[in-house]
Order: C-alpha cells, then structure tokens, then sequence
C-alpha cells in the first residue's frame, strides 16, 4: 500500500513534499495509462479546494480524456480550444483566474471557477495536458504553477522507455 504522509511548512515545501511522493508512487512505472491514474488521485487527495484533476492525452488528431478524479468531462478537445487546447497548441502553462472570462473555456462542470493546465511534451512531441479545476476564483498562485509544473515534468520523465539491462 501506498501511504502519503500529510504535507507541512510552506507552500513550496509543501509542493516538494508531494513531488517526493509523486516521484515513489511513479518509480519503476512506465505505463501512461497507470501513472496518470495515480498521478490524479495522489494530487486530488492531497491539495485543497480542487474539483477535477486528470488527463488528456494528444491521439494525433485531439485531445481525448484520459485518468481523472473529479465529474466525468468532456471526451475530446481541439487543438487551441478551450483552455486544455490552448495550452497544448502554445506550449505554456494556462493559469486561468476566472474561467468565465476565458475566451472559449470549455465547460466540464459547472462549479469550476478556476484552472490550471500544464501541457506535456517529450522533446517536441506533444503528449497531452494535465488540468486542474477549481470551484474557487484564482485558486492557483506562482507557487501552485511551478509545484505543478515539476510534478508534470516527474510524469513526462516516468514514461521514459526503461533501459534494457545489459546482456
Ligand atoms: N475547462 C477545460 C476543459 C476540460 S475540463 O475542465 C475537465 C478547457 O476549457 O479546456
């Protein structure tokens, strides 16, 4: 069984801490599929006020939803839409105060006020985007962006191919 311990000190400390879990609970994993599930439940269970954390990943074509906590979402998202297909098509991090005033929010649950969402790439490769949904306005601060940012990153380096034991 995994445990999580519950975070302490600073919000940057705090962010570390869950780094340091996040890293445990992917070690060793290479399956996408596996590690955005974890991914979600550790970072829903373990941050206040959040109401979707989850995953969509980039089929060639779109985004399509992958592992989540929180309602279930809308499948698919164009590339430059929404929030989501905003962050994927310009490569940056969206960190959404007001979601109503966002241009083309893409609607999931109703209660969302807020959003953050990190796209994934491998080198130029797009992987997809991991979002987060608030019920609270500006809920996400510098300091959530960056925790978030390298929590992403510790996913994007968890689907590295494993390096084959010499012969
Ligand atoms: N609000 C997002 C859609 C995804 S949900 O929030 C889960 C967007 O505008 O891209």
């Amino acid at each position: 069984m995994f445990e999580t311990g519950p975070l302490h000190g600073s919000k940057r400390d705090q962010y570390q801490q869950l780094l340091e879990q996040a890293r445990g609970l992917l070690y060793g994993e290479h399956d996408r599929v596996a590690n955005a599930a974890n991914l979600s439940a550790l970072v829903f269970h373990a941050l206040p006020g959040l109401n979707w954390v989850g995953f969509y990943f980039y089929d060639g074509r779109e985004l399509v939803v992958g592992p989540f906590q929180g309602k279930p979402a809308c499948v698919r998202i164009a590339l430059g839409r929404g929030v989501c297909g905003t962050a994927a098509a310009t490569r940056r991090t969206q960190r959404v105060d007001d979601v109503h005033a966002f241009e083309g929010h893409i609607a999931c649950d109703a209660a969302s006020r807020s959003e953050l969402v990190v796209p994934l790439y491998q080198g130029d490769a797009l992987i997809g985007v991991f979002d987060l949904d608030s019920p609270l306005p500006a809920r996400f601060d510098a300091d959530d962006q960056a925790g978030l940012e390298a929590l992403a990153a510790a996913f994007v380096d968890s689907l590295a191919l494993p390096t084959r034991a010499a012969a």
